[in-house]
């Protein structure tokens, strides 16, 4: 079972040809009003590759949450945790370029209402996976990451957005996904931080795959599904959650970043985040594809 604590959020999605520079207005596309939100995406992919997963989070009581809940409630995503709140729903707007690139500003509204509290005790037991990220009160997140541990819940982390978090925390996190500049924003030099992690960390670096980096100075490459990227929003989600499903189903950590790398690959082949999550059948035809690298330690 997966239990992710997280944003929830519309995304208004704007085709443009170029993303805008700071002062200039770009004549875009028709819009697109679609469910989205860093914890909502997890959520759904990690239910699309075959988990059971339970979503904590908020939104308003407003036409948008029904929008950011759609394909969760299609998809069987378990929202009994979801609090309802007077703020409005959170809203992402995103711009995405020809060449499938995007830049995002998120109104969080509802999602600064998010509490660890909503989480009882009774979810965080050893069985389950605890995927958290950093788009609710991070105050928050960490007192969950802290409760999950001390109740032997795996817990792992997305550091998206790159904000700080107490250092003193990083021990008790299992598994910690980044890009390289959310790993930079640490300070810390990547083995070093996977040395003071549970299990280790895992870089991913968009094109170029996945690097393993694990707590025991092991670490593996995964390549990514060579793709013509549409919209890569929520690629990076879709990783996150097909990581949590294949670690929950029982798959071995190497196998488990291949299924991520390779979903993560799909996700980039439609407009949207959540409209663009593969399914369990399309993920194991995409990672059969995928070449092998070989493993090597001292990393
Ligand atoms: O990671 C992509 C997501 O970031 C979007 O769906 C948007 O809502 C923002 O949270």
């Amino acid at each position: 079972m997966i239990l992710n604590f997280g944003s929830i959020n519309v995304d208004l999605v704007v085709p443009v040809p170029h993303l805008p520079r700071p002062g200039e207005t770009v004549l875009g596309g028709d819009y697109a009003l679609l469910p989205g939100g860093k914890g909502a995406n997890q959520a759904l992919a990690a239910r699309r590759a075959g988990s059971e997963v339970i979503l904590a989070g908020a939104v308003g009581r407003d036409a948008f949450a029904g929008i950011a809940l759609d394909l969760l409630r299609r998809d069987g995503v378990d929202l009994r945790l979801l609090r309802v709140v007077e703020r409005p729903t959170g809203c992402a707007a995103i711009a995405v370029s020809s060449a499938g690139e995007n830049a995002i500003a998120v109104a969080s509204g509802a999602n600064a209402s998010a509490r660890s509290e909503q989480v009882p005790d009774e979810f965080l037991v050893a069985e389950a996976i605890v995927l958290v990220q950093m788009e609710v009160p991070r105050g928050e997140t960490e007192a969950l990451i802290a409760r999950a541990r001390a109740r032997g819940a795996r817990c792992i982390l997305n550091l998206a957005p790159a904000v700080p978090i107490d250092p003193g925390l990083i021990p008790a996190i299992d598994l910690l996904v980044a890009n390289e500049v959310e790993i930079a924003s640490t300070g810390y030099e990547p083995s070093e931080l996977a040395r003071r992690l549970q299990r280790g960390l895992v870089v991913t670096r968009g094109a170029e795959g996945a690097v393993a980096l694990l707590a025991d100075g092991s670490r593996f490459d995964v390549p990514a599904l060579p793709v013509e990227p549409v919209d890569t929003t929520g690629a990076g989600d879709t990783f996150l959650g097909v990581l949590a499903a294949s670690l929950d189903g029982g798959w071995d950590l190497e196998d488990a970043v291949r299924r991520a790398g390779a979903a993560a690959g799909l996700a980039c082949l439609a407009r949207g985040a959540q409209t663009a999550m593969p399914y369990a059948p399309a993920i194991a035809a995409a990672t059969d594809r995928l070449p092998r690298t070989g493993s090597a330690n001292g990393g």
